[in-house]
Formats: structure tokens, C-alpha cells, sequence
């Protein structure tokens, strides 16, 4: 039995779609759950739905018996609330017999160094943690989501262009429907543990190269203007976000633009056998309508 975490969100979605593609029988894959009336589209496909909430370790350890693999996704809850939860799943999973858990990570140069500090951290809290407790474990090493590009670059990119305070800093985003594929691949087949896997598009871009993809695709000129941090957060809770979501993707720029996410290593190719879907695809996807 493979158990997906986080299956109501964006990314355990993706990853049960990815599993239920690659002919993984749906009575093989269970969901976990906090909130059963979210649970209607997963039942209708026959995944075993069991009820767990991170923050309730009894939930968590009758949640994951029989579980052979187990997806822990990232919780999306307070950031200073992050890594205990995630020890809670672990321990549960350590104690319910599960043979192997995989940890969606964060790919940057230094999560412990990051200049988003206290934002990242529990990652590497997490996978020290992994490492320390002796149940096998693989990391995927998740880059920004390609999907995030929208959200982040202003609301109105087509009439106003880009705007984010990224400097020239490259990122290699890469699409969710990608991550999960390569998840999937992780929870079918073996040989994956005690490896980290670095989960990104093969070529890191900037803004400045967003903006020429997207000139390309609608045959106008996009521009990218690298605005200051104040302008940026007031831009954020204009599109609707709150003070201190807007401060938070704010750091995300921040580090954009000190180049943390900037690499040219990606497992993506060996996991899935193909290369990741180009930039200017998604893009395509969005803005080429
Ligand atoms: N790489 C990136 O660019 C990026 C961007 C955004 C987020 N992230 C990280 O990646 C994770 C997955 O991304 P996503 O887009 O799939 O996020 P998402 O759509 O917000 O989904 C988060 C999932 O976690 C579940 N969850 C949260 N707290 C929980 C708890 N206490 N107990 C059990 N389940 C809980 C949520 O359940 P409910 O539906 O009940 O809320 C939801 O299913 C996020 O949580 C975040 O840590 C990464």
C-alpha cells in the first residue's frame, strides 16, 4: 500500500493522478486526510481515504497501517509548526511498520543558511531527522514551482509585465504535474533509498527570461521590472494576499535574486526517462491562449 500526505493540496493530487496513470490499482493507494468533507473526488476514484491530521500522532499511526510507502508532503501550516508535525508522521510511520517514507524538501544552496532563515529551515530539520531515525528514507528535493510563476509575478503580466524584486537571479522552475511524476516514479520502483534526488527543470532562468518567453508566446513585448520590497508586498496584498503572506513570498524573491535557487543539477530526466516539460511549454499552456 502506498499512502500520499497532503492529498487534498496541489502537489498530492498531482501524485495520486501520476500513480493512477502509471496503472497503480486504486484500492492500492490510501490518501491521508485531515478533513473527511474534502474527500468526495478521492473516494469517487476508490483510493482509501484515512482520516490523520500532522498535528495528531494517534490519527497518524492508525492512518498508516499496512503502508509499505509512504508520501509525507510538507505541511502548509505555520512555518514554526512545520518540522514537529512532519516528526509526528515519522515517528507514526516508524511505529506503524512502513517500509520506506519520501520527504518533499526544498532545493536551495544552504537551507540552513538561506537569507529566508527560519522560513526553510525545517526542512533540513526534517531531513536530518529522517536521516537520524534508521527508517529508509528518500528526499526530493523540490525547486520553486514553475506553477508559482503567475502568482508571484504580478496579476496583470500581460498588460503590465512582470514585477518582482528578483534581480537577475536564475531559478529552475519546474511544473507540479513534473514533481509528482517524479515522485511517482520514486513510490513504484525500487532502489530510491538513502538517495536525494534534486527535483528541477534542467536550465534555471530569470526574470528577465520569463518575460522574453512569454514576449515570444503572445507576440508582445513583456517587461520585467524589478521593483523594491515594499512596492512588492503592496502589489501582493493588493492581488488579495494577506501582510504577512506577502512578506513571506517577498523572501522568496529575495532569495531569487541572491541566486539560492540557482543550480544546474536535476534527477528529473533519470527518473522519469524523458526530459522535464520546457518552460516555454507551460508557459504556453498559460499565457498562449
Ligand atoms: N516548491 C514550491 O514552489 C512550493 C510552493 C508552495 C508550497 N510548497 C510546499 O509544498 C507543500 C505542498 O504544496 P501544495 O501546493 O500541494 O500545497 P497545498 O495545496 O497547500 O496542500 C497542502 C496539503 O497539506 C495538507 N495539510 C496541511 N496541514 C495538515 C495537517 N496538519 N495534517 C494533515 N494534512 C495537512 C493540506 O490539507 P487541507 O486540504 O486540509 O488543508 C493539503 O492537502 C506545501 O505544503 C508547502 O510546504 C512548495
Amino acid at each position: 500500500m502506498i499512502l500520499v500526505t497532503g492529498a487534498t493540496g496541489n502537489l498530492g493530487k498531482a501524485t495520486i493522478n501520476s500513480l493512477l496513470n502509471k496503472g497503480i490499482p486504486a484500492n492500492n493507494i490510501a490518501a491521508l486526510v485531515r478533513d473527511e468533507s474534502k474527500s468526495a473526488e478521492l473516494k469517487s476514484k476508490g483510493i482509501q481515504v484515512r482520516i490523520g491530521d500532522y498535528e495528531h500522532f494517534e490519527s497518524l499511526k492508525s492512518a498508516f497501517d499496512d503502508v509499505e510507502k509512504l508520501l509525507l508532503i510538507s505541511s502548509s501550516a505555520e512555518i514554526a509548526q512545520r518540522f514537529e508535525q512532519h516528526k509526528n508522521v515519522i515517528n507514526a510511520a516508524k511505529e506503524s511498520g512502513v517500509h520506506h517514507i519520501i520527504y518533499t524538501s526544498f532545493d536551495m544552496k544552504d537551507l540552513r543558511r538561506s537569507i529566508m532563515g527560519g522560513d526553510v529551515q525545517y526542512h533540513a530539520d526534517t531531513s536530518d531527522y529522517l536521516k537520524q531515525i534508521a527508517l529508509p528514507y528518500t528526499l526530493m528535493d523540490n525547486t520553486m514551482y514553475a506553477d508559482m510563476i503567475p502568482i508571484i509575478s504580478g496579476n496583470h503580466i500581460l498588460d503590465e509585465g512582470i514585477s518582482i524584486p528578483a534581480g537577475n537571479g536564475k531559478t529552475p522552475f519546474l511544473p507540479i504535474t513534473e514533481m509528482a511524476e517524479a515522485i511517482a516514479v520514486v513510490l513504484t520502483t525500487t532502489g530510491h533509498e538513502t538517495k536525494e534526488y534534486v527535483i528541477a527543470a534542467e536550465t534555471a532562468v530569470s526574470f528577465a527570461e520569463i518575460a522574453d518567453l512569454i514576449s515570444e508566446i503572445t507576440g508582445t513585448t513583456i517587461a520585467y521590472k524589478q521593483t523594491d520590497v515594499t512596492s512588492y508586498i503592496a502589489q501582493l496584498v493588493q492581488q488579495g494576499a494577506s501582510e504577512d503572506d506577502a512578506a513571506y513570498i517577498s523572501r522568496f524573491a529575495g532569495a531569487i535574486a541572491g541566486g539560492e535557487f540557482d543550480t544546474n543539477k536535476s534527477d528529473v530526466r533519470q527518473l522519469l526517462g524523458r526530459s522535464p516539460i520546457s518552460l516555454k511549454d507551460f508557459l504556453s499552456g498559460i499565457y498562449g491562449k
